[in-house]
């Protein structure tokens, strides 16, 4: 049964996009399948993935009772001889797990180097997003930089800040003694679509600017301690991109000085990807993505922030006195479930694994509540381990639907009391003219069909 959710996901996930454009994504008995409306073509293939895996005794004799090919014959894997190890040295997922993909909005204008891609959390298991599938946010496109051309620089905006400004060479770097931790990281301007009540079809646009991973480093204090930063007269440090644009932004001295902000080359037990800034990156926990500058080549110190016009333009809030605000940064806490979701369709009555993730910039989550019928009742859903600081929780909890219509909400709360917010509550904070910093409750609607999509519930 649970495989037949997963299989659900893309299969299904995927209809919503193909009505613009089906010929980039299905086949032609797919496409026609969607078009005509006709849902066999998926059931089908979805109960054989089930019969595959349906796990257990039972699932083997029922399709044996049925005549199976696969369980009653010797299969072509089983009578033929197999790849040889290394055939691809860099491995690969498999040729049958080829609709979990990142992708764009079909719902936002396209710049080509300036745009975003979305991470498909609809299809994840646990926690850690694989490098491949990490969202990208790119303000002039990737580069791909030499590491042995890349330096690193410390340095003041007075000499007050710093005695002994530095450039590093990246084996400067990998020499100190390093940190590896896990957490998530969140556009500012993931979910801002929903602000104005746009129903995006499916999780992976509206909540996938987030990716989570293992990063490893050196805390950024450790190098300013090396360049002999006086932390007392410095307040801010501006941290600065290679990249085309000039990407800068201003990050508060106490967070570095908490041992948190690393200065990152690794990813998930791999030097960092491209897209995602090799050869070096500033990790900034909890705080918003556009903070977490890659293709780190400079840290200033200063006594205030710069106001630079990555931080005077974007990513500030419109408060509904008329006033933007500046310099939010933390991400509060937020939680989405993720299967089922929009675009999801649900084959039967019966049990599921509702599943989701939960996070906060403030620190861990403590609590998951979920809700069948639109906040009217809320049970505590299972937090799935490992529960750790400004990173990603899976939660699970069990629900038997009916069939009939029914609103799935998850409500997170973190280790400082904070609980996240309905539309309601955020709006009467915030107005209605943000585009950034929306953590209020998703809400998805299944109808007795079993079709699931993105509804706003106040
Ligand atoms: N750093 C540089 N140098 N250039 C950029 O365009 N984009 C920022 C941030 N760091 C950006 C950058 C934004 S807006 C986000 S949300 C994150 O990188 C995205 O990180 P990712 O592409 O690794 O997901």
């Amino acid at each position: 049964m649970q495989r037949d959710v997963e299989g659900i996901r893309d299969c299904a996930a995927d209809r919503a996009r193909i009505r613009k454009a089906p010929e980039n994504f299905l086949g032609a008995e797919e496409i026609a399948a969607v078009r005509s409306g006709r849902r066999d073509f998926l059931r089908g293939a979805l109960l054989a993935a089930a019969a595959a895996v349906g796990g257990g005794r039972a699932a083997a004799a029922e399709s044996a009772s049925q005549g199976e090919d696969v369980i009653l014959k010797p299969q072509p894997w089983s009578t033929s001889l197999g790849q040889p190890v290394a055939a691809t040295p860099y491995g690969m997922p498999s040729k049958y797990e080829n609709t979990l993909l990142r992708r764009q909005s079909p719902g936002l204008t396209q710049v080509a180097a300036a745009s975003v891609s979305f991470m498909p959390l609809q299809g994840m298991f646990g926690i850690i997003t694989p490098s491949g599938l990490h969202f990208e946010r790119h303000h002039q496109g990737w580069q791909d930089i030499d590491p042995s051309r890349h330096r690193f620089m410390i340095n003041g905006s007075s000499p007050e800040f710093i005695r002994k400004p530095k450039v590093y060479t990246m084996d400067d770097l990998m020499r100190f003694p390093s940190v590896s931790r896990m957490h998530f990281i969140e556009c500012g301007a993931n979910t801002g679509m929903e602000w104005g009540n746009v129903a995006v079809p499916t999780v992976q646009y509206t909540h996938g600017m987030l990716s989570c991973s293992e990063y490893t480093g050196v805390p950024l204090r450790t190098l300013l301690e090396d360049c002999g930063a006086d932390f007392k007269k410095a307040k801010f440090v501006l941290a600065e991109g290679a990249d085309g644009s000039s990407m800068t932004r201003t990050i508060p001295i106490e967070l570095v000085l908490s041992g948190e902000v690393l200065v990152a080359y690794g990813q998930n037990g791999e030097m960092l990807r491209p897209e995602n800034g090799y050869p070096l990156r500033l990790v900034v926990p909890g705080v918003q993505g556009v903070s977490w500058v890659k293709w780190l080549r400079r840290v200033k110190l200063g006594d205030m922030p710069w106001a630079t016009k990555d931080e005077a333009v974007h990513y500030i809030d419109l408060m509904p006195d008329g006033q933007h605000r500046q310099y939010t940064s933390i991400q509060e806490a937020k939680s989405v479930i993720t299967s089922p979701s929009g675009g999801q369709m649900l084959l039967d009555k019966g049990f599921y694994n509702v599943t989701g993730l939960a996070w906060s910039g403030r620190g861990k989550i403590k609590r998951v509540d979920v809700s069948f019928d639109g906040g009217v009742n809320w049970v505590e859903a299972n937090l799935q381990g490992p529960v750790l600081s400004k990173c990603l929780t899976r939660f699970n909890a069990p629900w038997n639907w009916d069939g009939k219509p029914a609103i799935l909400q998850s409500r997170a709360m973190d280790e400082t009391g904070f609980v996240q917010p309905t539309y309601g509550q955020l709006r009467e904070a915030r107005g209605r003219r943000s585009i950034y910093h929306n953590n209020a409750i998703q809400s998805w609607k299944v109808v007795e069909s079993g079709d699931v999509s993105n509804v706003q519930v106040l």
